[in-house]
């Protein structure tokens, strides 16, 4: 028999939801029978994802807003209340950290990287608790990355965001669990997102390597040498959204081609 996920007719609002893992996270719940709210800040990007999922367009809304701007998450789930009526899962995946030498990152930087994916995911989650209380419901699944647990010394404003929500997810599962909401993470590795393909043309003009050179480098703390798939991600999002995981709750699961060598 084949596994039952139970997601069809769930409600998603997936912050970072018009590229890269978010997107592909957006695509693979549409499979699964589910609508989505994409959140991003370019109109456009957002549009241009309609336009894409034309034949599926009753389980598809935008949402554009920045995040960093206190007032959007209330906006985002009352939007999805207007247009779903309910929200069983928030997937948090918006993130644009800035990275560089520790004594030369100045405290805009740090704000920048703390206000974005740190704030931004406490502030949504603040506002979709009410609505998955009353369902006695609910599923989030924030998107971390492995530095969390790792830090690299080069995205220092980075690790510490994923470090503290690390922190979070585990914490606020043991506040949330009586109310039947459950929190888990994702923690990817380096992924196949248009984030990461820009760090290593950055990295390749700086140091007069080859793009190809930059990324051999950056797998090279891998077991397994290839970057991720946003897709990988996404099947993991949609394993911890689903009733496949409903004994899971607090719990990160990696994904990073075996880069982590810590138990
Ligand atoms: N890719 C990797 O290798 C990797 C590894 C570990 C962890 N992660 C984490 O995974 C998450 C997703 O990464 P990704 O690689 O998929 O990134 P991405 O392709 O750069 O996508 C980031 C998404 O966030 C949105 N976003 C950025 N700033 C925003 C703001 N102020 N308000 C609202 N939306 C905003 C972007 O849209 P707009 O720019 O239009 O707003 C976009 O939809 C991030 O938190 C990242 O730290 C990624």
């Amino acid at each position: 028999m084949a596994i039952q996920t139970n997601l069809t007719d769930k409600t998603a609002i997936i912050t970072g939801g018009s590229r890269g893992i978010g997107w592909e996270t957006a695509k693979e719940m549409i499979k699964e029978n589910m609508n989505v709210v994409l959140i991003s800040r370019n109109k456009k990007i957002l549009q241009s994802r309609i336009d894409e999922l034309d034949q599926y367009k009753k389980q598809v809304r935008i949402f554009p807003c920045d995040l960093t701007n206190p007032t959007s998450a209330l906006e985002i789930s009352k939007y999805c209340i207007s247009e779903y009526n309910k929200i069983d899962v928030l997937v948090n995946s918006a993130g644009a950290a800035k990275g560089g030498i520790f004594s030369e990152i100045p405290d805009k930087d740090w704000e920048d990287s703390f206000n974005l994916k740190f704030f931004g995911t406490i502030r949504v989650i603040r506002t979709v608790i009410p609505y998955m209380k009353e369902q006695k419901d609910g599923r989030i699944v924030n998107v971390i990355g492995d530095t969390g647990k790792k830090p690299n010394k080069l995205m220092l404003p980075g690790s510490s965001v994923n470090a503290a929500l690390l922190s979070l997810t585990k914490g606020l599962a043991d506040e949330l669990g009586q109310y039947g909401i459950r929190i888990n993470a994702v923690s990817p590795g380096p992924t196949r997102t248009e984030r990461i393909l820009d760090m290593f043309k950055s990295l390749a003009k700086s140091t007069n390597k080859s793009i190809q050179e930059i990324e051999e480098e950056f797998l090279n703390e891998n077991i397994i040498k290839k970057l991720a798939d946003p897709k990988d991600i996404a099947n993991l999002i949609i394993y911890l959204s689903s009733d496949i995981s409903k004994n899971i709750t607090g719990t990160t699961v990696t994904s990073d081609g075996g880069r982590s060598k810590f138990i």
